[in-house]
């Protein structure tokens, strides 16, 4: 088993990554003890430049990153945690399969045609390749699993479409390349939507910060953050299919549950009947309880800007190592001269 996914350092851990991705991050990799598996965790800095950005916010992001990732459990012993910027065989994969990847493929990714609206003319390059150096980043580790929230299954497809293509057209029949990888998407909070509005999901990009909880923010600002968060007049029901049509309810009950270690139908047991008048502070106390002690690691961790470099470069090192034999081998198939 390779385990390998990445997260862009832009703007604060919130609870849709750590619940859509990072919390299965930290189980993969505390299951490695007994599947033997090796687990490959990035900030995609390289990413991260597809959009207008400030260049001292991303460096200080970097490392702020670094430090959330390890307080909420990745540990950079059992596990290669880098930033792509220092593995410089990321985007040397990803020119080589710029040649492979197909201008109609690139062109149906909902990512790209939602960030880049109507102004497809006027978006950066890097906005429409950011794919595929999507791939790269996981086909240079030979990854097999990669845990992602719901909305990179279609950048995960993408990335096995690219190696089928590779395989195809440069391999010998019984000897491809690249590894298809498989994206492990939690079978609940895969998708957690805004605080504001339920119809979106809960973005880095989104301007209000009362849409999202950070896994930084303190006790006042989760339950105050919950207290706003958008609802309905209705008293929550007491089955599931009463959340049908009402996304709020449907997103806050979904987040106790992942949050709690339960079911949707057990939240609903114990908050049928309700309103949220009672449902929102306890939603506000669990969040404030489980994420207290990743809050304190996190605030703890980020003053040491030299272990988190150390913590950087050291991940860097092995990230190389172990993705040297597949871009030496891309270059072989391609008929490149390496020399
Ligand atoms: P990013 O930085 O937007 O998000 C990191 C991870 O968090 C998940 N996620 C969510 N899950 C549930 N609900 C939400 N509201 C929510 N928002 C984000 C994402 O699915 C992701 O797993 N392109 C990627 C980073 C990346 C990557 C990779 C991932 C670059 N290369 C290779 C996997 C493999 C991104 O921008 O994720």
């Amino acid at each position: 088993m390779r385990i390998v996914s990445g997260i862009q350092p832009t703007g604060n851990l919130h609870l849709g990554n750590y619940l859509g991705a990072i919390r299965n991050w930290v189980a993969m990799q505390n299951d490695t003890v007994t599947t033997g598996g090796e687990c490959f965790f990035f900030l995609a800095d390289l990413h991260a430049i597809s959009m207008p950005h400030d260049p001292a916010t991303l460096s200080a992001g970097t490392r702020e990153m670094v430090a959330a990732l390890v307080a909420c459990g990745i540990d950079p012993e059992r596990s290669t945690l880098f930033n792509q910027t220092q593995v410089p065989e990321h985007p040397q994969l990803q020119w080589l399969l710029n040649g492979t990847a197909r201008m109609g493929w690139l062109s149906r990714m909902t990512q790209f045609k939602d960030k880049a609206g109507k102004n497809r003319d006027s978006v950066s390059v890097a906005l429409f390749t950011y794919p595929v150096l999507q791939a790269a980043d996981v086909l240079l580790y030979q990854a097999t699993h990669v845990p992602v929230g719901e909305d990179q299954k279609q950048h995960l497809e993408l990335a096995r479409d690219i190696a089928q293509k590779f395989n195809n057209d440069f391999c010998p029949e019984d000897k491809p390349l690249f590894t298809l990888p498989e994206p492990i998407i939690p079978p609940a909070a895969a998708r957690i939507m805004s605080l504001r509005d339920g119809s979106s999901k809960m973005s880095k990009s989104d301007p209000s910060d009362m849409s999202r909880i950070n896994l930084v923010d303190d006790a006042d600002t989760i339950m105050n953050k919950v207290k706003k968060a958008k609802t309905d007049p209705e008293p929550l029901p007491s089955e599931k299919d009463g959340l049908e049509a009402r996304p709020e309810a449907r997103n806050l009950v979904g987040i106790y549950a992942a949050m709690a270690g339960t079911t949707v139908e057990q939240v609903l047991a114990d908050f049928g009947g309700k309103g949220f008048g009672a449902f929102k502070p306890a939603l506000g106390e669990l969040l404030v309880e489980k994420l207290a002690p990743i809050n304190a690691r996190f605030v703890e961790l980020k003053q040491d800007r030299d272990a988190l470099d150390a913590i950087l470069r050291k991940g860097a090192e092995k990230a190389r190592a172990a993705a040297a034999p597949t871009l030496a081998a891309t270059y072989d198939a391609l008929g490149l001269v390496r020399g």
